[in-house]
Order: structure tokens, then C-alpha cells, then sequence
């Protein structure tokens, strides 16, 4: 049953397959803000992900205040280790693009695969996401600020919380180039007789 919606200028909700194909890390979004429906549509998304034992072991944090994105972003820039190896990319001012929403995903200690199961549900999210028009992008960079204890403290994440994937989400700019990606690398095939 389709649940999203969006009152941003998409063409029309995309299928399944269109949106896997689709979805790119947007890094240029319009100077406005998701409404909060459409964020906890995008939510309930990435809550339908498949979950080990059905743990459904993941928190959401969602920040709106274009303030606190700066905090944040200027933290993450500071845990950077300056000259810990060489970097393939320059750093942006704002790690969050001036994206005007940034979810959080945390994973509660319940086991071996809480990790995957919040990449699970950021890829559902990512994928709702697109299918609606909305860009996303995966900011890995601001992982560490967010495992502090003061942004564990002002995003009322408890200690024992690990926060796995920051997430953006704005209205995209513009369109982004398609993807460039090798082909499938198959180490092995094992067929039977009957193939
Ligand atoms: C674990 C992870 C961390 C990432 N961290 C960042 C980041 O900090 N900043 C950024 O601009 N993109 C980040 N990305 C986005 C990747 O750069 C992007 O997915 C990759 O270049 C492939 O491009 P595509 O998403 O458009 O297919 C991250 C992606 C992943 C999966």
C-alpha cells in the first residue's frame, strides 16, 4: 500500500526500481524545509526495512534548526584528524550542504546486527525519499560529533545509543549526474545439471 505523499514538485511517486536507479547523494538543495509529515512518512519508511528477529533496534533524530545543523557541522569539522591520511575530496564549509533537515539513525545494543539493521532502514528511507522528489545524502562525516555526549545530551539520545547514519533531506536543486558504477563483480556461480 503507497503511504508517501509530498507536496514538493515531483513528477509523480516513483516505482520501486526507478527509485534504486534514480537515487543519488544530492549535495545542493533549495532553501526550504520538509514538512514534518512528509519526515515522519519518510520514517515509517525506513521503519518497514527488514530487521534481525524482528529487533527493530533503531531511534530517529531529526533536526530542523538551521542553527544547531551549524553547531553540528562545525563539530564534525573539528573531530577531523588534520592530516590523518590523504583525502580524496575537499571539505565542504557545512557538511550538511545547508540541507535543512538532517535525520539521525541510532542503533540500541541489541545485538550483532544492529548496524546493519539501521543501514537497512536508512536505504528504505533514501529510496522513500527519492521516490517522492526529495534528495538525500548519507553524511558519514558527522558520525563522530553526533557519538558525543553533548549532542547525545541535545538530541536525547542515550548513552548506551550509537548513532549509525546521518542522514540529509532536502528539496534538490537540481538534478544530479547518473551514477557511475562497475559492474557486479560474480566470484562464483555454482551451477546444477538442471541450469
Ligand atoms: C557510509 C557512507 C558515508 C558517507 N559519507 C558522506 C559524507 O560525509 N559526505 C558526503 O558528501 N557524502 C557521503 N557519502 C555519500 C557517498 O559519497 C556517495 O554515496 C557515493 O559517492 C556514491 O554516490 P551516489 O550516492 O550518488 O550513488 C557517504 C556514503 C556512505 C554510504
Amino acid at each position: 500500500m503507497l503511504k508517501l505523499s509530498t507536496d514538493v514538485a515531483a513528477p509523480a511517486v516513483l516505482s520501486a526500481l526507478d527509485a534504486i536507479y534514480e537515487r543519488r547523494s544530492v549535495r545542493s538543495y533549495l532553501p526550504k524545509t520538509v514538512d514534518r509529515r512528509l519526515i515522519g512518512n519518510l520514517l515509517d519508511a525506513a521503519v518497514q526495512a527488514p530487521t534481525a528477529v524482528n529487533e527493530s533496534p533503531w531511534a530517529f533524530a531529526v533536526v530542523q534548526d538551521r542553527k544547531a545543523l551549524k553547531r553540528l557541522s562545525d563539530k564534525a569539522l573539528q573531530l577531523l584528524q588534520p592530516g590523518a591520511g590523504a583525502r580524496s575530496f575537499a571539505l565542504p564549509d557545512n557538511v550538511f550542504y545547508d540541507a535543512g533537515t538532517l535525520i539521525v539513525i541510532y542503533g540500541k545494543p541489541l545485538g550483532p546486527f544492529v548496524a546493519a539493521d539501521c543501514w537497512l532502514a536508512a536505504e528504505n528511507l533514501m529510496l522513500a525519499a527519492r521516490a517522492v522528489g526529495l534528495g538525500t545524502c548519507v553524511i558519514g562525516l558527522a558520525t563522530a560529533a553526533l557519538n558525543t555526549p553533548e549532542w547525545k545530551a541535545e538530541l536525547k539520545a542515550s548513552s548506551d545509543l550509537t548513532a549509525y547514519v546521518p542522514i540529509i533531506v532536502g528539496v534538490p536543486s537540481g538534478q544530479e549526474p547518473p551514477a557511475r558504477r562497475r559492474p557486479p563483480e560474480v566470484l562464483a556461480w555454482k551451477a546444477g545439471l538442471s541450469v
